[in-house]
């Protein structure tokens, strides 16, 4: 792993096994740090803020860091796209898309960090009173599985623009091109401490770095689960905390919606990646008059998916990341059987003797209360819902402890942004699901978590804002 600007083993000397989901065989094997490593990596990231080269950078510096790191990744995104794909088991042209946007991201925030502003307040007496923008300090970072380097990317490229030093715990399933990309932060010019990557479990490493008071801020993607661990460690220090904890989200047909076209979003918004997608669109809405042609384009079509390798250039839909998520997703769909009517898929892809694969698989005539419909899946299982009406469709989409994003399909632009406004969520799209794009805001509603990700939003979380009032009266106290 990679702290304080070298690569190094863990104190406790273990190492823990990575393994490619479609073979399961190990691929590689990675330090698995502990408390005195995430100790070691804090001290790093505190003494690299508040001494040393880092704090004394300009913007202009820190900007031409970040493009730089974009210039590498790109350079190299054959490489980068097959380790992600190898590691995470998601197919190759996803993969590709994925370092393609996580350069974008760092190209991004390289842009952004010089144009943070401050501001003068207009206080009513003979004085100047500014607000200046300064970095929130030491940033935790603890990310998931499923888009591990972008993942990386949305964490780091807006804490280091902002000025923060980081400590990066990607995912124990996935942390090979988080670890990959550390090769490259020395020759480019990264000060010693200002990135650390540290690979290791939740508990044993994530825990520490939420608990460690040298650390100012955490982020965190992941579960809804460990999210309410996390601001609960967090009390202690009086960290700020973002989350983003995935969702249950409603993608909303409307009877007159283009029929070839909503069949297609419905499957791209709850089977792209696996369906291993925090915005997956994993609640299908469908009104009434349209229902049963509906679910019959539906499964018909979901039949077609091509599963396959990872590296195949055909494959659509690869393994589930790891043998834990495998055996998740296998009960749920075993749970939906009780619930629901099977309409395509529901077990194990059968023609793969090994890997995770699991067939993508839906569920129609789902009543909104049942499991499937309220707990977050991670794999490619859709619940088919009908409705009648707007108002129905509100409710519905609404009724869940959930509001990360949502989608509404109709011809008609009065009803959808009516319903855009009306649904709970921090991403709405209409006509569409999932394009997702570093200038805009990310982040959830509800139990979803909060804070935002991404454009000038994500750049705020990692900024804090000071008060300066300058005193312009030769005597200003004339009091006792
Ligand atoms: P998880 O939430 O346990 O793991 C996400 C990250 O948090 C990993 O880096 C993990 O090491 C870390 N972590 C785990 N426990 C921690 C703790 N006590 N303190 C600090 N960090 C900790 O997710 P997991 O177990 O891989 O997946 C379980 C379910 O979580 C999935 O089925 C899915 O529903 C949800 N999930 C949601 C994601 C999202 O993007 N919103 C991403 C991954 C999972
Ligand atoms: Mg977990």
């Amino acid at each position: 792993m990679y702290i304080n600007g070298k690569h190094v083993e863990s104190i406790g000397g273990g190492w823990f096994p990575v393994y490619d989901p479609s073979t399961e065989e190990i691929i590689a094997e990675v330090p698995d740090s502990r408390e005195a490593d995430v100790d070691r990596a804090a001290k790093a990231a505190r003494t690299a803020f508040d001494s040393g080269e880092w704090p004394a950078t300009t913007a202009q510096q820190r900007g031409r860091l970040l493009f730089k790191l974009a210039d590498r990744i790109r350079n190299e995104a054959g490489k980068l796209a097959e380790l992600e794909a190898r590691n995470c088991g998601k197919p190759i042209v996803e993969a590709e898309m994925d370092i393609a946007d996580t350069a974008t991201c760092f190209e991004y925030y390289g842009g952004l960090a010089t144009k943070v502003l401050g501001h003068v307040n207009p206080v009513p007496d003979n004085a100047l009173s500014l607000s200046l923008r300064e970095p929130v300090g030491v940033a935790g970072q603890i990310i998931p599985w499923n888009y591990p380097l972008l993942m990386s990317a949305w964490k780091l490229a807006p804490a280091l623009a902002a000025g923060c030093t980081c400590i990066l715990k990607p995912a124990e399933q996935t942390p090979l091109t988080a670890l990959e990309m550390t090769e490259r932060l020395d020759e480019i010019g990264f000060p010693p401490g200002v990135v650390n990557v540290i690979s290791g479990f939740g508990e044993s490493a994530g825990a520490p770095l939420v608990r460690h008071p040298d650390v100012d801020k955490i982020a965190f993607t992941g579960s809804a689960a460990v999210g309410k661990i996390i601001l609960r460690n967090a009390a202690e220090s009086i960290k700020r905390v973002t989350l983003e904890l995935g969702g249950k989200s409603p993608n909303i047909f409307f009877s007159d919606a283009d029929f070839e076209a909503a069949i297609d979003g419905a499957l791209f918004g709850v089977f792209i990646n696996q369906g291993e997608v925090c915005s997956a669109g994993s609640r299908i809405l469908v009104e009434r008059p349209i229902y049963r042609k509906f679910v019959e384009a539906l499964a018909e079509k979901a039949k077609t998916i091509k599963l396959g390798a990872p590296l195949d250039r055909e494959t659509k839909m690869g393994p589930l990341v790891s043998k834990e998520q495998y055996e998740r997703v296998r009960e749920y769909q075993e749970i939906g059987k009780r619930e629901a009517k099977l309409l395509a898929g529901g077990g194990r892809a059968s023609s793969f003797s090994k890997g995770y694969y699991v067939e993508p698989t839906i569920f129609a005539d789902v009543d909104n209360g049942t499991r499937i419909a309220r707990e977050e899946v991670f794999g490619p299982v859709a619940a088919v819902i009908p409705f009648d009406g707007e108002a129905d469709a509100v409710r519905i989409a609404n009724d869940s402890p959930y509001g990360l994003a949502a989608a509404v399909w109709s011809r008609d632009i009065f009803r959808a942004l009516r319903v855009v406004k009306s649904v709970r969520a921090g991403i709405v799209w209409v006509n569409h699901m999932q394009p997702t794009y570093v200038e805009a805001p990310w982040g959830g509603y509800k139990q979803s978590g909060f804070g935002r990700e991404l454009g000038p939003w994500g750049i705020e979380e990692y900024l804090e804002t000071k008060q300066v009032y300058i005193n312009l009266n030769e005597q200003p106290i004339a009091w006792y």
